[in-house]
């Protein structure tokens, strides 16, 4: 059984079909890649599957369950997590802060207790605490756990987000461009604590990136969105030097020898609170073609 099936799923704006009839399939334990050009529809199809947005069409099965009308919290409690292209991270608050508040999304105790703070709230809150170290720790970020997040460079935040999301122990993680803003040595740290994290927690993940050298490291299997659909799916190789891919990504600047672009520095971090996905206006430009040799 597939951990995520997305199955035909279409969505319209007015007049902007974002995605027309893209299916998905994510196996327990894979690394799955979304890569697209700007504006492709990859943000849109995470907003469709975590439940920010309704499809016109197609259905999202989750752990063999169809979830197409169960509200966002609800998935995300039944095990999906997911980050976000403008990282979904409290700036003002610390990094272990941060870990803590994700993981009471999870925590039942009745209002007053939590108000009063009986000794069953504190013992539960030292486990909070305890837990969240223990992830920082697995993701080697142990060092920064009093730090605050406004004061931390953009990849780093994006690697905190990650953590904040791995505290509320999903079955699934899901991340939108996680490595934005890093460079490429920080970006194959990345793939290395990826790998790790599935062979330590076992985790299926699920992820849009645009930064090649991860993609083909780390995916088992990669799908490419085009303007809506799907253009093309299979290994990361494949995926990688497929005639259309190469061309949807350089559109008319092709030239010969050029790879397909990694992504600089998408953005500024988002406003406090984070977690808006602005979406890619018409007159957003297409990322730089990457010269040969310059892929990290
Ligand atoms: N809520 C919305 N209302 C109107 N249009 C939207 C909305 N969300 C997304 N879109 C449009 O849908 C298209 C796909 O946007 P999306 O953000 O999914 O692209 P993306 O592949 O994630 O691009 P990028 O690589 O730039 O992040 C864009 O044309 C975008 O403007
Ligand atoms: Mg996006």
């Amino acid at each position: 059984m597939a951990v995520l099936d997305v199955d035909s799923v279409s969505i319209r704006f007015g007049g902007l079909q974002a995605l027309s009839d893209v299916s998905v399939r994510v196996q327990e334990w894979e690394i799955v890649g979304l890569i697209g050009p700007n504006g492709a529809g990859k943000t849109t199809l995470f907003n469709c599957i975590t439940g920010f947005y309704r499809p016109n069409e197609g259905r999202v099965r989750f752990l063999g369950r169809d979830v197409t009308d169960v509200p966002i919290h609800e998935r995300a409690a039944s095990g999906m997590g997911r980050t976000f292209q403008q990282v979904g991270l409290v700036k003002g608050a610390t990094v272990i802060e941060n870990l803590i508040t994700a993981q009471h999304a999870k925590v039942a105790y009745d209002d007053l207790s939590g108000i009063v703070g009986t000794p069953a709230v504190w013992r539960h809150e030292r486990e909070l605490r305890d837990r969240a170290m223990q992830i920082l720790e697995l993701v080697d970020l142990a060092d920064l756990a009093d730090r605050r997040v406004a004061g931390l460079p953009y990849g780093t935040m994006k690697n905190v987000e990650m953590a904040a999301v791995l505290a509320t122990d999903p079955e699934i993680l899901m991340l939108d461009e996680p490595s934005s803003g890093m460079g490429p040595e920080e970006a194959h740290e990345l793939g290395d604590t990826l790998l790790r994290l599935r062979r330590e927690l076992g985790l299926t993940i699920l992820m849009i990136e645009h930064h090649v050298p991860l993609v083909v490291r780390v995916c088992d299997h990669v799908y490419c969105l085009n303007f809506g659909q799907l253009l093309t799916e299979g290994p990361p190789e494949d995926v990688r030097n497929h005639p259309e891919v190469v061309t949807a990504y350089l559109g008319e600047e092709a030239e010969e020898g050029d790879a397909l672009a990694p992504a600089p520095p998408t953005s500024a971090p988002a406003a406090e609170g984070g977690g808006g996905d602005a979406p890619a206006g018409p007159g957003r430009r297409r990322r730089r073609p990457l010269r040969a040799g310059e892929a990290g």
